[in-house]
């Protein structure tokens, strides 16, 4: 379905929009922009008409389903890609990876409303609830090196940092490399996985998981005091299609740069949002040793350095950093 008239009811809401004014660039009569309207509430958009002022949209139905989500995405390589919406699914990314194995462009997506194998970052499992988490994978092609490449996990974190703050939530940070926190708990993951060949990068999935409306007490156990939801840290219900179009627009916005070799815009909001920098941290290596030093700064890899008790730098491209302090 054509969304001009909704695109021009949204960039105006809550105003009025004049029927000749929605008629004028789309150049259709009376009749189609009035059909097209009651198209959009059956769909579950709520959109007033008024004879003398026009229509003007209320409010958007709260879905994750491509036909609703491809036209907030419009603009962004978001908009180009494969869609896929699944209600169930084992791991989003294993179904990112499928499409990216087929050739399909970049921006392509997957989204589901629960995952029964959802994968964290060290082989953990990854909670979520249906309904209430955003829960999506997306296929970038980066035109980078492998050791540029490195900088990808970053840039997610970055992303939604700022789509964070742009929505209004305040207390965002970033703990090394890519989780998002709220007031110090952590709000959303990244699972950022890569194939490499000889040429360069082949694709980089990046699966994003994010609890939205989360109710505090529904988390287990072991991640009550860790973990929180945008609702539990704000008080309030959010609308999982606002958050995820902000989101993407925001990862869409920092590809741009990044992918033609300019660092700067990702570390800029990175070193923003970052919390890690001097404070104490126990570090566990990608190799499994562990020691506990002072975090110091992310070099343009986004490797993070530590300094030991003893005085020695590390330089860390992988591995898992708590924050001695909060045991976060
Ligand atoms: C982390 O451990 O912080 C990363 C969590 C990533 C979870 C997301 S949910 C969507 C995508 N599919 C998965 O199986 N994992 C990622």
């Amino acid at each position: 379905m054509k969304t001009d008239v909704l695109d021009m009811l949204r960039a105006a809401s809550p105003e009025w929009v004049s029927g000749e004014v929605l008629r004028e660039p789309t150049g259709v009569s009376r009749a189609a922009i009035s059909k097209q309207i009651k198209r959009w509430v059956a769909l579950g958009y709520e959109i007033e008409s008024s004879p003398r002022k026009g229509y003007r949209l209320k409010s958007e139905p709260d879905s994750l389903e491509a036909e609703f989500m491809k036209s907030r995405l419009e603009g962004t390589r978001f908009a180009k890609g494969e869609y896929v919406y699944t209600q169930v699914t084992g791991s989003t990314n294993d179904d990112v990876r499928e499409l990216a194995r087929r050739g399909a462009p970049e921006g392509s997506l997957v989204v589901a409303e629960v995952q029964e194998r959802g994968r964290g970052r060290h082989g953990r499992a990854w909670f979520n609830r249906a309904g209430d988490s955003l829960l999506v994978s997306l296929l970038l092609r980066p035109p980078l090196t492998p050791r540029q490449g490195t900088l990808i996990p970053l840039l997610a974190a970055a992303g939604i940092y700022s789509a964070l703050e742009s929505l209004g939530v305040e207390g965002c940070g970033i703990k090394w490399p890519n989780d998002v926190l709220v007031d110090g708990r952590k709000v959303c993951g990244v699972l950022c996985e890569m194939s490499v060949d000889m040429d360069g990068i082949e694709f980089a999935l990046l699966g994003i998981g994010m609890n939205v409306n989360t109710p505090g007490g529904a988390f287990p156990g072991e991640l009550q005091g860790k973990a929180c939801s945008l609702a539990s840290a704000t008080g309030r219900r959010w609308s999982r299609s606002e958050v995820m179009e902000a989101v993407l627009r925001e990862i869409d916005r920092l590809a741009i740069p990044t992918w033609s070799g300019e660092m700067g815009p990702v570390m800029e909001v990175w070193r923003r949002g970052a919390v890690t920098p001097g404070k104490r941290v126990h570090v566990t290596r990608g190799d499994g040793k562990v020691f506990d030093g002072v975090a110091e700064d992310v070099n343009e890899d986004g490797a993070l350095r530590v300094r030991d008790a003893e005085g020695t730098a590390h330089v860390l491209h992988s591995g898992e950093v708590t924050l001695s302090a909060d045991g976060l």
